[in-house]
């Protein structure tokens, strides 16, 4: 794309029909902001500049999105899309082209941007439209008997047979710099929402006869709008089906397409199973041959090959290497590390520990700020008192090393190579290795002792 090129996303509407105190564009679609999508695909362009023009809840929005790239500038108050233009052109260059996208489209195809810019540049108004089953409440393309573009006209400001038209604007228009910035600054608001509207440039270039063009989108359901909460879902959904489509092309095994979220980054190797109502989130990378049983929640997690992660397994933060068992109703927080042949079962929670190569924790534990040598066994009910109100403090259980059930390990402390810690044991004092060390009141049996028993 030529350096000539600017772009301005329209961010700075206040998206009341959300009823949230987000701001619009930053409604999470597939976990990132809707508005970061509508910078990538501008990005996909390499413009000389993007612009994007906040107002309402502003500082969120750069916060959210801010990057060396962009350049905010402020629309306050917001008086519609042809004063947020005019807002934006007034601090970018003036040669080349524009284009101008608004920020609640987030699957517009780049590659349909790209065509609007070379029209752009060809001193072209071009305009992206789409033919959709149901025009309701946008702005309708009006052509003229021989087919060309004569005008866009707002829902709420066309008549009967402009209403019946069912080529809509989906809000993404480029021309010449110079002339949009002419365009812009030429605006009135009169008309039904008494705002400045970008769509009015049009019928201005046919009256100073620059020619307009009009792109129809090839599938309608790239230029969804986000205006609700209900379009905010019909565009996940569509977001969430094409990513589905994508990994059974990869070659994923899916239970059903219709019932996995894919929020991030996903990485699959050859024949990964995935069950119903997974939840993958941020950076996830799964190995050859892993199976996710249903009801998981992944996020940045990367789980080596052959790995079976049985359901209700909830994995953040965590690694986990190869032929490892883990769930179900497991829960590894930030800092897990299993190594190969690692098994950790049901109610099985695991904190910035590592687990070594073949080590056991099956039932109902705790393990925090722990080594876990390699070929220990973790007992049922068992947990690591990692914390003393203070400060969180390591335990170290050495290789091969087994630990009974309902044990309580004061940390910080060390059990040895190959120790046996008896049952029931609470233990605040290092272990020594090849030994059982049990710390526990012995049993006592209380000779002649009575229960009582009801007066009658
Ligand atoms: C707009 C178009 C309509 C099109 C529809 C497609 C206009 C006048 N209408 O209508 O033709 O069919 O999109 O989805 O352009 N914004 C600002 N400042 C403002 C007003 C809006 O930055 O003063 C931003 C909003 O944050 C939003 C975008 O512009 O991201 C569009 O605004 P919105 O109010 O949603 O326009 P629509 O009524 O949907
Ligand atoms: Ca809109």
């Amino acid at each position: 794309m030529p350096a000539s090129l600017n772009v301005v996303i329209l961010a700075a509407g206040l998206g009341k029909r959300m009823r949230s105190a987000l701001p619009k564009v930053l409604h999470p679609l597939a976990g990132r902001p809707v508005v970061s999508y509508v910078i990538d695909a501008a990005r996909s362009l390499s413009p000389r500049a993007i612009a994007v023009v906040v107002g309402n809840g502003a500082d969120a929005v750069r916060e959210a999105i801010g990057a060396p790239d962009i350049t905010f500038v402020v629309q306050d108050p917001p008086r519609g899309t042809g004063d947020a233009a005019r807002v934006a052109l007034e601090v970018l260059p003036a040669e080349g082209a524009t284009l101008v996208i608004i920020g609640d489209i987030p699957l517009v195809n780049p590659a349909s941007l790209g065509e609007l810019v070379m029209q752009a540049l060809d001193g072209k108004l071009a305009v992206l439209t789409a033919k959709v089953p149901d025009p309701t409440g946008l702005g309708r393309v009006i052509r003229d008997a021989a087919g060309r573009v004569r005008a866009i006209v707002e829902e709420r400001d066309a008549n009967e047979m402009q209403r019946a038209m069912n080529e809509i604007n989906t809000g993404v228009m480029a021309a010449p710099t110079a002339l949009l910035k002419r365009w812009v600054a030429a605006l009135t608001p009169e008309n039904a929402q008494g705002e400045y509207y970008i769509t009015d440039v049009v019928a201005t270039a046919v009256k100073d006869g620059v020619a307009v063009v009009a792109e129809v989108a090839a599938d309608e359901r790239d230029v969804r709008g986000i205006n609700d909460r209900a379009q905010l879902l019909a565009v996940e959904r569509i977001l969430q089906e094409r990513r589905a489509n994508d990994l059974m092309r990869q070659g994923v095994a899916l239970a059903d397409p219709a019932r996995i979220d894919i929020r991030g980054p996903l990485r699959c190797g050859r024949d990964v199973r995935i069950d119903v109502g997974c939840v993958l989130e941020g950076e996830v990378s799964l190995g050859d041959d892993v199976t996710i049983g249903p009801y998981c929640t992944l996020r940045n997690v990367t789980i080596g090959q052959g790995t079976l992660i049985e359901p209700y397994s909830y994995l953040v933060d965590a690694t986990i290497g190869a032929n490892c068992r883990v769930g179900p109703y497991a829960r590894l927080r930030p800092g897990a590390t299993l190594e190969d042949d690692v098994h950790v079962g049901n109610f099985v929670e695991v904190k910035a520990s590592t687990l070594g190569r073949g080590a056991k924790a099956n039932h109902l534990a705790y393990i925090g700020d722990t080594t876990v040598g390699s070929g220990v066994n973790y007992g049922a009910g068992s947990i690591t008192a990692n914390y003393d109100g203070a400060s969180k403090h390591r335990t170290v259980i050495e290789d091969g090393a087994s630990i009974g059930s309902n044990c309580v390990l004061v940390a910080p402390v060390t059990i040895g190579k190959g120790a046996t810690i008896g049952a029931g044991s609470v233990i605040s004092q290092n272990a020594p290795e090849g030994a059982l060390t049990v710390a526990r009141p012995r049993q006592v049996t209380v000779e002649g002792w009575q229960r009582p028993s009801k007066k009658t």
